[in-house]
Protein backbone atom coordinates (compact mmCIF):
# COMPACT_ATOMS: atom_id res chain seq x y z
CA UNK A 1 0.00 0.00 0.00
CA UNK A 2 1.44 3.44 -0.93
CA UNK A 3 1.81 6.25 2.14
CA UNK A 4 1.26 10.07 1.79
CA UNK A 5 3.99 11.13 4.14
CA UNK A 6 3.57 14.59 6.28
CA UNK A 7 5.76 15.61 9.02
CA UNK A 8 7.37 12.08 8.92
CA UNK A 9 3.82 10.37 9.52
CA UNK A 10 2.97 8.24 7.03
CA UNK A 11 -0.54 7.81 6.04
CA UNK A 12 -2.18 4.88 4.09
CA UNK A 13 -3.46 6.25 0.39
CA UNK A 14 -6.26 4.05 0.99
CA UNK A 15 -8.15 3.62 3.58
CA UNK A 16 -11.86 2.89 5.22
CA UNK A 17 -14.58 5.50 6.08
CA UNK A 18 -16.88 3.82 8.97
CA UNK A 19 -19.73 6.53 9.02
CA UNK A 20 -22.89 4.98 9.01
CA UNK A 21 -21.62 1.93 9.69
CA UNK A 22 -22.68 0.44 12.91
CA UNK A 23 -23.36 -2.65 15.24
CA UNK A 24 -22.04 -6.36 14.17
CA UNK A 25 -21.74 -5.03 10.61
CA UNK A 26 -19.37 -2.40 11.29
CA UNK A 27 -16.76 -4.64 13.25
CA UNK A 28 -17.25 -6.91 10.12
CA UNK A 29 -16.35 -4.60 7.51
CA UNK A 30 -13.38 -3.16 9.62
CA UNK A 31 -11.84 -6.72 10.50
CA UNK A 32 -12.56 -7.51 6.76
CA UNK A 33 -10.73 -4.37 5.32
CA UNK A 34 -7.57 -5.03 7.40
CA UNK A 35 -7.40 -8.33 6.55
CA UNK A 36 -7.51 -7.52 2.58
CA UNK A 37 -4.76 -5.18 3.51
CA UNK A 38 -6.30 -1.74 4.15
CA UNK A 39 -4.14 -0.04 7.26
CA UNK A 40 -6.01 3.41 7.90
CA UNK A 41 -9.28 3.24 9.37
CA UNK A 42 -11.29 6.84 9.80
CA UNK A 43 -13.87 6.88 13.10
CA UNK A 44 -15.34 9.47 14.94
CA UNK A 45 -16.46 10.22 18.42
CA UNK A 46 -19.99 11.73 16.14
CA UNK A 47 -20.28 8.33 14.24
CA UNK A 48 -20.98 6.25 17.44
CA UNK A 49 -19.04 3.05 16.56
CA UNK A 50 -15.71 3.54 18.11
CA UNK A 51 -16.58 0.63 19.84
CA UNK A 52 -16.89 -1.78 16.84
CA UNK A 53 -14.06 -0.04 15.11
CA UNK A 54 -12.18 -1.26 17.87
CA UNK A 55 -13.29 -4.49 18.46
CA UNK A 56 -12.49 -5.13 14.39
CA UNK A 57 -9.10 -3.86 14.38
CA UNK A 58 -8.42 -6.53 17.41
CA UNK A 59 -10.03 -9.19 15.78
CA UNK A 60 -8.18 -8.68 12.29
CA UNK A 61 -4.86 -9.41 14.81
CA UNK A 62 -2.85 -6.84 12.69
CA UNK A 63 -3.31 -3.49 15.40
CA UNK A 64 0.22 -2.55 14.91
CA UNK A 65 0.45 -1.95 10.90
CA UNK A 66 -3.27 -0.01 10.94
CA UNK A 67 -3.24 3.64 10.96
CA UNK A 68 -6.39 4.34 13.13
CA UNK A 69 -8.21 8.08 13.13
CA UNK A 70 -10.91 9.52 15.19
CA UNK A 71 -11.90 13.16 15.91
CA UNK A 72 -12.79 15.02 18.77
CA UNK A 73 -16.75 16.50 18.40
CA UNK A 74 -16.57 20.42 17.69
CA UNK A 75 -18.91 20.82 21.38
CA UNK A 76 -16.05 19.52 23.40
CA UNK A 77 -12.91 21.30 22.15
CA UNK A 78 -12.44 23.18 25.45
CA UNK A 79 -8.93 21.49 27.40
CA UNK A 80 -10.83 19.70 29.65
CA UNK A 81 -13.26 18.18 27.90
CA UNK A 82 -11.05 17.36 25.26
CA UNK A 83 -8.86 15.31 27.76
CA UNK A 84 -11.77 14.17 28.95
CA UNK A 85 -13.10 12.71 25.47
CA UNK A 86 -9.86 11.50 24.03
CA UNK A 87 -10.12 9.18 26.91
CA UNK A 88 -13.47 8.37 26.30
CA UNK A 89 -12.64 7.36 22.90
CA UNK A 90 -9.92 5.43 23.76
CA UNK A 91 -11.79 3.41 26.46
CA UNK A 92 -14.30 2.81 23.33
CA UNK A 93 -12.08 1.57 21.32
CA UNK A 94 -10.34 -0.47 23.60
CA UNK A 95 -6.30 0.71 21.77
CA UNK A 96 -3.43 1.39 23.37
CA UNK A 97 -3.25 4.93 21.73
CA UNK A 98 -5.25 6.91 19.01
CA UNK A 99 -2.27 7.14 15.89
CA UNK A 100 -4.31 10.00 14.36
CA UNK A 101 -6.65 12.77 16.20
CA UNK A 102 -8.82 15.21 14.54
CA UNK A 103 -10.50 18.29 15.41
CA UNK A 104 -13.83 16.98 13.60
CA UNK A 105 -15.17 20.82 12.86
CA UNK A 106 -13.94 23.65 13.76
CA UNK A 107 -15.94 26.03 17.16
CA UNK A 108 -15.41 29.59 16.68
CA UNK A 109 -16.82 29.59 19.97
CA UNK A 110 -13.50 27.83 21.57
CA UNK A 111 -9.87 29.23 20.81
CA UNK A 112 -8.18 27.49 18.52
CA UNK A 113 -4.98 27.82 20.64
CA UNK A 114 -6.66 26.09 23.73
CA UNK A 115 -7.56 23.35 21.85
CA UNK A 116 -4.37 22.59 20.29
CA UNK A 117 -2.37 23.20 22.69
CA UNK A 118 -4.54 20.53 25.09
CA UNK A 119 -3.81 17.88 21.50
CA UNK A 120 -0.10 18.80 22.03
CA UNK A 121 -0.54 17.56 25.77
CA UNK A 122 -2.20 14.67 24.99
CA UNK A 123 0.53 13.76 21.84
CA UNK A 124 3.06 14.42 24.60
CA UNK A 125 1.12 11.94 27.26
CA UNK A 126 1.33 9.39 25.05
CA UNK A 127 -2.34 9.32 24.38
CA UNK A 128 -2.30 10.13 20.82
CA UNK A 129 0.83 9.84 18.05
CA UNK A 130 -0.29 12.96 15.87
CA UNK A 131 -2.75 15.41 15.37
CA UNK A 132 -4.62 16.79 12.51
CA UNK A 133 -7.99 19.38 11.41
CA UNK A 134 -11.37 18.35 9.62
CA UNK A 135 -12.78 20.66 7.74
CA UNK A 136 -10.59 23.83 7.99
CA UNK A 137 -10.53 26.39 5.64
CA UNK A 138 -7.51 27.98 4.41
CA UNK A 139 -7.89 30.69 7.11
CA UNK A 140 -8.21 28.33 9.69
CA UNK A 141 -5.03 26.84 8.79
CA UNK A 142 -2.94 29.16 8.38
CA UNK A 143 -4.27 30.20 12.24
CA UNK A 144 -3.77 26.63 13.67
CA UNK A 145 -0.41 26.43 12.11
CA UNK A 146 0.81 29.52 14.00
CA UNK A 147 -0.70 28.44 17.33
CA UNK A 148 0.12 24.61 16.94
CA UNK A 149 3.21 23.53 19.03
CA UNK A 150 3.37 20.35 17.72
CA UNK A 151 3.06 19.20 13.32
CA UNK A 152 -0.24 19.42 12.23
CA UNK A 153 -0.35 16.18 9.87
CA UNK A 154 -3.45 16.40 7.55
CA UNK A 155 -6.42 18.09 6.86
CA UNK A 156 -9.34 15.80 6.21
CA UNK A 157 -12.01 17.55 3.90
CA UNK A 158 -14.78 17.02 1.40
CA UNK A 159 -12.87 16.66 -1.84
CA UNK A 160 -14.08 14.36 -5.54
CA UNK A 161 -14.45 15.23 -8.85
CA UNK A 162 -17.49 17.23 -8.45
CA UNK A 163 -16.36 19.79 -6.12
CA UNK A 164 -13.73 22.27 -6.18
CA UNK A 165 -11.07 22.06 -3.51
CA UNK A 166 -8.20 23.52 -5.12
CA UNK A 167 -7.50 26.26 -3.28
CA UNK A 168 -8.17 24.22 -0.01
CA UNK A 169 -5.58 21.82 -1.64
CA UNK A 170 -2.98 23.49 -2.19
CA UNK A 171 -3.08 25.46 1.54
CA UNK A 172 -2.73 22.12 3.02
CA UNK A 173 0.29 20.76 0.65
CA UNK A 174 2.14 24.52 1.21
CA UNK A 175 1.47 23.64 4.86
CA UNK A 176 3.17 20.52 4.64
CA UNK A 177 0.62 18.28 5.28
CA UNK A 178 -1.50 15.52 3.91
CA UNK A 179 -5.17 16.00 2.18
CA UNK A 180 -7.60 13.12 3.07
CA UNK A 181 -10.18 13.09 0.94
CA UNK A 182 -13.57 12.47 2.45
CA UNK A 183 -16.76 11.24 0.40
CA UNK A 184 -13.86 10.69 -1.90
CA UNK A 185 -16.73 8.60 -4.33
CA UNK A 186 -19.40 11.50 -3.63
CA UNK A 187 -21.58 9.44 -1.00
CA UNK A 188 -21.90 6.60 -4.30
CA UNK A 189 -22.43 9.59 -6.99
CA UNK A 190 -19.45 8.45 -9.13
CA UNK A 191 -21.58 5.43 -9.90
CA UNK A 192 -23.13 6.07 -13.23
CA UNK A 193 -21.67 9.17 -13.98
CA UNK A 194 -21.42 9.20 -17.84
CA UNK A 195 -17.98 10.45 -18.14
CA UNK A 196 -16.72 8.61 -15.01
CA UNK A 197 -18.21 5.07 -16.81
CA UNK A 198 -17.31 6.02 -20.17
CA UNK A 199 -13.00 6.13 -18.86
CA UNK A 200 -13.87 3.16 -16.60
CA UNK A 201 -14.56 0.80 -19.40
CA UNK A 202 -11.46 1.73 -21.52
CA UNK A 203 -9.28 0.93 -18.15
CA UNK A 204 -11.13 -1.77 -17.18
CA UNK A 205 -12.33 -0.17 -13.83
CA UNK A 206 -15.34 1.02 -12.20
CA UNK A 207 -16.87 4.63 -12.17
CA UNK A 208 -16.43 4.69 -8.36
CA UNK A 209 -12.65 3.43 -8.91
CA UNK A 210 -11.86 5.95 -11.46
CA UNK A 211 -12.98 8.85 -9.29
CA UNK A 212 -10.58 7.23 -6.32
CA UNK A 213 -8.02 7.23 -9.37
CA UNK A 214 -8.04 11.14 -9.82
CA UNK A 215 -7.54 11.51 -6.23
CA UNK A 216 -5.08 9.15 -5.12
CA UNK A 217 -2.45 10.37 -8.87
CA UNK A 218 -2.92 13.52 -7.18
CA UNK A 219 -1.26 11.94 -3.89
CA UNK A 220 -4.92 12.83 -2.09
CA UNK A 221 -5.58 9.80 0.23
CA UNK A 222 -8.89 8.46 0.38
CA UNK A 223 -11.31 6.88 2.87
CA UNK A 224 -13.99 5.45 0.70
CA UNK A 225 -16.73 3.87 2.89
CA UNK A 226 -18.50 0.74 2.27
CA UNK A 227 -20.71 -2.04 3.68
CA UNK A 228 -20.21 -4.45 1.79
CA UNK A 229 -17.24 -6.52 1.92
CA UNK A 230 -17.16 -7.76 -1.98
CA UNK A 231 -16.18 -3.52 -2.57
CA UNK A 232 -13.12 -3.45 -0.25
CA UNK A 233 -11.10 -5.08 -3.17
CA UNK A 234 -12.35 -2.99 -6.10
CA UNK A 235 -12.14 0.48 -3.89
CA UNK A 236 -8.89 -0.60 -2.84
CA UNK A 237 -7.36 -0.86 -6.23
CA UNK A 238 -6.89 2.52 -7.17
CA UNK A 239 -3.16 2.49 -6.57
CA UNK A 240 -1.12 0.73 -9.82
CA UNK A 241 -2.87 1.99 -12.74
CA UNK A 242 -2.78 5.64 -14.47
CA UNK A 243 -5.30 7.86 -15.84
CA UNK A 244 -4.08 9.43 -19.01
CA UNK A 245 -3.71 13.70 -18.58
CA UNK A 246 -6.36 14.00 -20.66
CA UNK A 247 -8.53 11.71 -18.52
CA UNK A 248 -7.36 13.57 -15.60
CA UNK A 249 -8.48 16.76 -17.00
CA UNK A 250 -11.93 15.73 -18.11
CA UNK A 251 -12.88 14.71 -15.13
CA UNK A 252 -11.83 17.72 -13.68
CA UNK A 253 -14.15 19.68 -15.98
CA UNK A 254 -16.81 17.47 -13.88
CA UNK A 255 -16.84 20.50 -11.10
CA UNK A 256 -19.51 22.41 -10.64
CA UNK A 257 -21.25 24.72 -8.15
CA UNK A 258 -23.90 22.90 -5.42
CA UNK A 259 -21.93 19.93 -5.62
CA UNK A 260 -20.98 19.39 -1.64
CA UNK A 261 -22.71 16.86 -0.16
CA UNK A 262 -21.49 17.51 3.81
CA UNK A 263 -23.27 20.72 4.15
CA UNK A 264 -20.49 23.02 6.09
CA UNK A 265 -23.34 25.70 7.07
CA UNK A 266 -24.68 22.99 10.14
CA UNK A 267 -21.46 23.21 11.96
CA UNK A 268 -21.92 26.76 13.72
CA UNK A 269 -25.46 25.96 14.94
CA UNK A 270 -24.10 27.08 17.99
CA UNK A 271 -23.79 30.65 16.29
N1 LIG B 1 -14.46 14.68 8.67
C1 LIG B 1 -15.72 14.77 8.31
O1 LIG B 1 -16.43 15.74 8.63
C2 LIG B 1 -16.32 13.67 7.46
C3 LIG B 1 -17.53 13.90 6.79
C4 LIG B 1 -18.02 12.87 5.98
C5 LIG B 1 -17.34 11.68 5.87
N2 LIG B 1 -16.18 11.46 6.56
C6 LIG B 1 -15.44 10.18 6.49
O2 LIG B 1 -15.25 9.83 5.12
C7 LIG B 1 -15.80 8.54 4.87
C8 LIG B 1 -16.25 8.41 3.44
O3 LIG B 1 -17.23 9.36 3.10
P1 LIG B 1 -18.79 9.02 2.97
O4 LIG B 1 -19.13 7.88 3.82
O5 LIG B 1 -19.50 10.31 3.19
O6 LIG B 1 -19.01 8.69 1.42
P2 LIG B 1 -18.27 7.85 0.26
O7 LIG B 1 -17.20 7.01 0.81
O8 LIG B 1 -17.95 8.82 -0.83
O9 LIG B 1 -19.48 6.96 -0.29
C9 LIG B 1 -20.04 5.93 0.46
C10 LIG B 1 -21.23 5.39 -0.35
O10 LIG B 1 -20.76 4.87 -1.60
C11 LIG B 1 -21.16 3.51 -1.74
N3 LIG B 1 -20.04 2.78 -2.36
C12 LIG B 1 -18.89 2.38 -1.77
N4 LIG B 1 -18.08 1.78 -2.66
C13 LIG B 1 -18.74 1.79 -3.84
C14 LIG B 1 -18.42 1.31 -5.14
N5 LIG B 1 -17.26 0.70 -5.39
N6 LIG B 1 -19.34 1.48 -6.14
C15 LIG B 1 -20.51 2.10 -5.89
N7 LIG B 1 -20.87 2.59 -4.68
C16 LIG B 1 -19.98 2.43 -3.65
C17 LIG B 1 -21.47 3.02 -0.36
O11 LIG B 1 -22.51 2.07 -0.39
P3 LIG B 1 -22.30 0.54 0.10
O12 LIG B 1 -22.16 0.60 1.58
O13 LIG B 1 -23.56 -0.09 -0.36
O14 LIG B 1 -21.08 0.02 -0.60
C18 LIG B 1 -21.96 4.29 0.34
O15 LIG B 1 -23.34 4.49 0.09
C19 LIG B 1 -16.91 8.44 5.92
O16 LIG B 1 -17.40 7.14 6.06
C20 LIG B 1 -16.21 9.02 7.12
O17 LIG B 1 -15.34 8.06 7.69
C21 LIG B 1 -15.64 12.47 7.34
Amino acid sequence: MQDVEAHGFRIPMVGLGTWALRGRDCTRVVEQAIRAGYRHIDTAQMYDNETQVGEGVRASGMRANVVVTTKVQPERLAPHDLERSVKESLARLRLDVIDLLLIHWPNPRIPLSETLGAMANMKLAGYVKQIGVSNFTVALLDEAIKVSTQPLVCNQFECHPFLDQDKLIAATRKAGMAVIAYSPIARGNAKGNEVLERIGKVHGKSAAQVCLRWLTQQGIAVIPRTSKVERLQENRDVLDWDLSDAEMKEIAGLMRTGSRIVDWAWSPKWD
